[in-house]
């Protein structure tokens, strides 16, 4: 995965507005909204891709819909999609993802998991969408736009970090699973459950994101390296006041191992220094 500085003219109708590019990211927020919950207790057959990693049919028919609906309307735009792979394009726009996160949770039919939507346009990201239908939540954001959560009713609710400042104040979001470079222990995640106020993990990496931009959570660690799971992550939480970065406090960019976020400058500091505590 490569970014570039340069952003050209992206692909698809030529009057295209960035309002009704965001109206279409949520319009696909809903649809794929609508097929989760049509096989909620029917995730079909369900195959352990990797050691503790799930993809059900569920997965890759969200994920045909998404694409299908994207290549009729935008045929230059890349597309960066979990389980059928893909490209960032260096020069153009960019579709990133993640067509049910959450799975694990989604196969027992526990309901924090989402559909993550998002738009890349160079090293931005422009328009994201996290859309939890069993919460009958959709979480938006429009680069410069602000993020919004968006209930079932369609009323739009403007999205604002919390105000903790301390570690020692703060509800922290993180999954932990023991397999390979995730280990917690070997990076400062555990010190950093040490130090807080209580610990929240949901099993939705997009979730998590939207949570903290809402003020529920107040520090967010994903500790991968998957761009579908954290780039709605990255703009829900800037345009909601928040800081993002990676976990060694440089930007998030595709390729980062982790991403970092946290509601305010202080307690990204705080937090960065206690993530380095780890063993490495
Ligand atoms: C997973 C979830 C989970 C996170 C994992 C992800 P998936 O995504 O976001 O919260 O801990 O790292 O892989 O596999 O359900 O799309
Ligand atoms: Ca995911
Ligand atoms: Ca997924």
């Amino acid at each position: 995965m490569s970014i570039s500085d340069s952003v050209p003219a992206p692909g698809g109708p030529a009057d295209e507005s960035p309002e009704k590019l965001h109206a279409f990211v949520r319009e696909l927020a809903q649809a794929a909204g609508e097929l989760h919950l049509s096989r909620l207790t029917d995730p079909g057959k369900i195959r352990e891709k990797a050691p503790k990693d799930l993809v059900t049919e569920v997965d890759l028919l969200s994920e045909e819909l998404l694409i299908s609906r994207i290549r009729e309307r935008y045929p230059e735009d890349a597309i960066l999609s979990e389980e059928q792979g893909g490209e960032i394009s260096p020069t153009g726009r960019t579709w990133l993802l993640d067509p049910v996160d959450g799975t694990a949770n989604f196969a027992r039919a526990n309901p924090l998991f989402c559909v993550c939507i998002s738009v890349a346009e160079g090293d931005r990201i422009t328009h994201a969408a996290v859309g939890a239908p069993r919460l009958g939540d959709i979480y938006h954001a429009r680069l410069g736009g602000g993020a919004y959560r968006e209930s079932a009713s369609g009323k739009a609710h403007p999205l604002r970090v919390g105000s903790a400042e301390r570690l020692a104040d703060s509800f922290v979001g993180a999954d932990v699973s023991y397999r390979g470079s995730n280990e917690p222990r070997k990076n400062g995640t555990l010190e950093v459950f040490k130090r807080c106020w209580q610990v929240r993990s949901l099993g939705s990496a997009g979730i998590r994101g939207a949570w903290l931009a809402a003020g529920y959570l107040d520090v967010s660690i994903g500790t991968r390296n998957t761009a579908w799971d954290y780039a709605p992550t990255a703009l829900l939480v800037a345009e909601a006041g928040g800081q993002v970065s990676n976990l060694t406090g440089g930007p998030w960019t595709y390729d980062s191992d982790g991403l970092l976020a946290t509601n305010n400058e202080t307690l990204h500091a705080e937090a960065l220094e206690v993530l380095a505590t780890g063993e490495g």
